[in-house]
This record gives structure tokens, C-alpha cells and sequence, in this order.
């Protein structure tokens, strides 16, 4: 019997991911820094998975998306243009009897843009740190762009920002793409990278960190079909999600009230992950009308309208946005894949990890440290490993090393012994299953292929 334990704590993931390689503090020697975290071993091979697989979807699979990789840091004019400098920012209050910091929707429990809402509902609340009633400070608002300064001169002419999302330069480099690439509306850019916010409470481990990682679309459509395309997205990014292991009861839409969107936004939506700490956004899906393209228009004077051919009209774009961390992706994807189970007196921890999205797709394991076994099991090794990230394991007992695969979601083990020394034959055994079956050498490549299709 296998079962996610009734309550999956968000301990037990950190404690996994930091034991197994999969994430670590950053700088941790040191302390760490609070909202990084570092990718281990196991960790980057899950990420690399995870942007392949987006890449393949939103980007390979559809006739009309090309991709990007633009700077982190931009001309400055860029995000005033876009907003950023003004309006990036999140409701903070101070708890005067404790000091502690806090975001007040966080302690409010609602979103509004209203700061006054907070503090008439914050005048009642308990500080979450200390327990007092009513000790917040009025709330205020706090701009979450991280700053630095371009050349030897740290002055305001030589300010510059890390980019707090990837897609401003997408919008800045609308022009060159479609000259470039010929693309017609509608069309799509798409782009993956390190963005960075000095969030006020970054926490629940890699859920809300201060140096994160997206995979931005944005899809440029004719106005009029800017609904029907704001539809369809939506409903791709949660096949996307499904598709790639998330359980489906853990899922959800949550629609935004207008007073939960963004000021240029006609529609949004979130699709919520259930997390330890309960229904919280994963990926964000808007219909962003044509306000970044006007808005990039005006700061830059460029003419970023578009010309179409078939009706003879000029129209700025309306941008459909698709938007997703890779971290926070890869933390719900650990906690649906994660589940225990009792085998005899043990307990059996297998990370049931789609094989697209697996750290490990194979190991190949010498059932001894044999000096005839460990050279086929090596030539085993070397006829899957340019293929597969496949592991080579020879410590341990055969069923500890089986153990510690299903601990980081290895779908495939494959085992070398003695009767392969006559048969040029191997055992493979199924992670989810524990089945076993005996597989010609010869015929490996080809049943691991049709093996890692059938998860
Ligand atoms: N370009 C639109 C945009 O950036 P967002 O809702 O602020 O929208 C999109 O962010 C996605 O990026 C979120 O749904 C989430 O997956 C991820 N994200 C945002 N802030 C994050 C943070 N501090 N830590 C981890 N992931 C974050």
C-alpha cells in the first residue's frame, strides 16, 4: 500500500531535498541569506527537466512562438515605462511591539489597493510574532526592485535595476523579433530566466524566494480575439501542469476580482497548488490588454503598433501571459510526487516523479563489487548514459541502493549479476511497481525507451 501521508509537512521536503541534494540554503556556511536557496545535484537536473519540458510545450509545440534571452539588468527607462518603479510594490506594516515585518494583505488575509482596508481590519488582528492586538504601524508601501549601479559611479545617473520579471524584455525587444523572425500576429515570445524581488517575507522554503526563476510567454493577438485566447492558455497551462505529475484534487483556477488584478489587466487568473501551507498561487494567467506595448511605446518613442497586411489596419497587441516559477513548480511537483509506504518493517519513500521531469531516468547497479560484474555493468552504463541521465551505483546493499533511488524518483533500475555473466541478460525493476523482469542486453536501449513511456 502506498500513501502520501495524511499531512505532508513542509519539513519533510526540506529535509529530503537537503539530504538527497536536491536544495540547499544558499551560502549556508555562512548562515545563509534568507529567500535563496541553491539547486543540488539532484535539484538541477530536476530544474533543467522542468524548463525543457515548458520549453518543448510553449515554445517547440506551437507553430508560432519563438524564444528569447534577454539581460537582467535593462535600461532603467525600461521598467519606469513599464511601471515597475512606481508601482511594484507590496502592503507592508511593522508590528510596533515586536518589530517584526510583515506583508498586511499576509496578516489581513485579502488583497485590496486600498491601504486604508488593511488598517481598519489590522486594527483588530493579533501580530502573527508576538500575539498583540492592534499594534501595526499604518500601512505603507515598499518597492520590491532590487537596485545596483552600471560603471564606476554609484550616483542616480548610473542607477539600473535587476529585472523583477523576464518579461520587459520581452516587450523591449518586440520590434527586432517580429523584423527578425517574420512572424505574423498572432505570435508569441517566450522566455526563461533569473528574475528578482526583495520580497518582505520571503519563506515557506523555496515558495517565496528573493532570486527566482520564470518561464514568461507572451502571446501577442488581435484585440477582439484577446478572450478567446486568454481561454485557451488557461486551459494549456493546467494540461501542462497535469500532464507533468501534479495531483489534479490539489489544483485549481482562482479568478481574480477586479480589485485583485493588475490596474492594466482585463482577466487574470491563477492556477493554485495546494502547498502544506494550503491553496497558493503557482502560475499566474493574464490577459494584459495592450498596456506594456503602449507603455514601452511612449518611454522609448518607438512605434511598437502593428501593421496587418490582410485587413489594412494598425493596431497595438493585446498580450496574453502565461507565467510560472520554475522553483515554485519544482517544490509542488516534490510534494505531489512524494509518497511513503510500508514495505516489511520499512518505510519506502518514492518520489513518483513523472520520468520526463526525473533527476535520475536509470541506474545501473553491479549486484556486487565483482571484478567481472562492475566491468558489463560499466558497458551497461556507457550504452543507456548518453541517452538517459543514468547513475552508476556499486555501495551497499542491492535493496539499500533501490531504496535510495526511489527516494529521488528514479523510474528504472537496472541490475547486473552473475547470470548475466551467461545470458547477457539484466533485471529491470520498476520504481512504482517494484516488478522485475529480465531484459536482453542487447535489447536494453530499446525496452528502456518503452519502459520510461509507460509511467
Ligand atoms: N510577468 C508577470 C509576473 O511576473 P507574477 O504573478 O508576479 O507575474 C509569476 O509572477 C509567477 O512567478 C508566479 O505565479 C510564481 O510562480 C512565480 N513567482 C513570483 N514571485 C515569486 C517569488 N518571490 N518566489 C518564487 N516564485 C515566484
Amino acid at each position: 500500500m502506498n500513501s502520501k501521508p495524511e499531512a505532508l509537512t513542509m519539513e519533510t521536503l526540506v529535509s529530503l531535498a537537503k539530504r538527497r541534494g536536491f536544495i540547499f540554503q544558499s551560502s549556508e556556511i555562512y548562515g545563509g541569506l534568507a529567500g535563496f536557496w541553491d539547486y543540488g545535484p539532484y535539484g538541477t537536473e530536476l530544474v533543467r527537466n522542468i524548463r525543457e519540458s515548458w520549453w518543448r510545450a510553449f515554445v517547440y509545440a506551437q507553430p508560432n512562438v519563438v524564444g528569447l534571452d534577454t539581460t537582467i539588468i535593462q535600461n532603467p527607462k525600461l521598467w519606469q515605462a513599464s511601471g515597475h518603479v512606481d508601482t511594484f510594490v507590496d502592503p507592508m506594516v511593522d508590528c510596533k511591539n515586536c518589530n517584526h515585518r510583515f506583508r498586511a494583505d499576509h496578516v489581513a488575509g485579502f488583497e485590496t489597493k486600498d491601504l486604508s482596508k488593511y488598517d481598519e481590519k489590522l486594527a483588530a488582528t493579533k501580530c502573527p510574532n508576538c500575539g498583540k492586538v492592534g499594534e501595526f504601524t499604518p500601512a505603507r508601501h515598499f518597492n520590491m526592485m532590487f537596485k545596483t549601479y552600471v560603471g564606476p559611479i554609484d550616483d542616480e545617473d548610473h542607477l539600473a535595476y535587476l529585472r523583477p520579471e523576464t518579461a520587459g524584455g520581452i516587450f523591449a525587444q518586440f520590434l527586432n523579433v517580429l523584423e527578425s523572425s517574420r512572424q505574423k500576429i498572432p505570435f508569441g515570445i517566450a522566455q526563461i530566466g533569473k528574475a528578482f524581488r526583495n520580497e518582505i517575507t520571503p519563506g515557506d522554503f523555496i515558495f517565496r524566494v528573493r532570486e527566482l526563476e520564470q518561464m514568461e510567454l507572451e502571446y501577442f493577438v488581435k484585440p477582439d480575439k484577446a478572450r478567446e485566447e486568454y481561454a485557451r492558455w488557461k486551459q494549456y497551462c493546467m494540461d501542462w501542469v497535469l500532464g507533468l505529475g501534479l495531483d489534479k484534487d490539489k489544483l485549481r483556477f482562482y479568478d481574480h476580482e477586479k480589485d485583485e488584478r493588475a490596474h492594466y489587466a482585463a482577466e487574470s487568473v491563477d492556477i493554485q497548488y495546494e502547498f502544506p501551507m494550503g491553496f497558493k498561487e503557482l502560475y499566474g494567467i493574464a490577459n494584459r490588454t495592450d498596456y506594456d506595448l503602449t507603455q514601452q511605446g511612449k518611454g522609448s518613442g518607438k512605434d511598437l503598433s502593428y501593421f496587418d497586411e490582410a485587413t489594412k489596419t494598425r493596431f497595438v497587441p493585446y498580450v496574453i501571459e502565461p507565467s510560472v516559477g520554475v522553483g515554485r513548480l519544482a517544490l509542488a511537483l516534490m510534494h505531489s510526487a512524494y509518497t511513503e509506504e510500508k514495505v516489511g518493517e520499512e518505510t519506502r519513500v518514492v518520489l513518483r516523479f513523472n520520468p520526463e521531469i526525473a533527476p535520475v531516468k536509470v541506474a545501473v547497479l553491479p549486484l556486487s563489487k565483482n571484478e567481472q560484474l562492475v566491468p558489463l555493468a560499466r558497458e551497461v552504463f556507457t550504452m543507456l548514459a548518453g541517452k538517459y541521465r543514468t547513475e552508476f551505483d556499486e555501495t551497499q546493499s542491492i535493496g539499500r541502493r533501490y531504496r535510495r533511488q526511489d527516494e529521488i524518483g528514479t523510474p528504472l533500475c537496472v541490475t547486473v549479476d552473475f547470470d548475466s555473466l551467461e545470458d547477457k541478460a539484466v533485471t529491470v525493476r520498476h520504481r512504482d511497481t517494484m516488478k522485475q523482469e529480465r531484459v536482453k542486453i542487447a535489447k536494453l536501449p530499446e525496452a528502456i525507451e518503452n519502459l520510461l513511456a509507460s509511467f
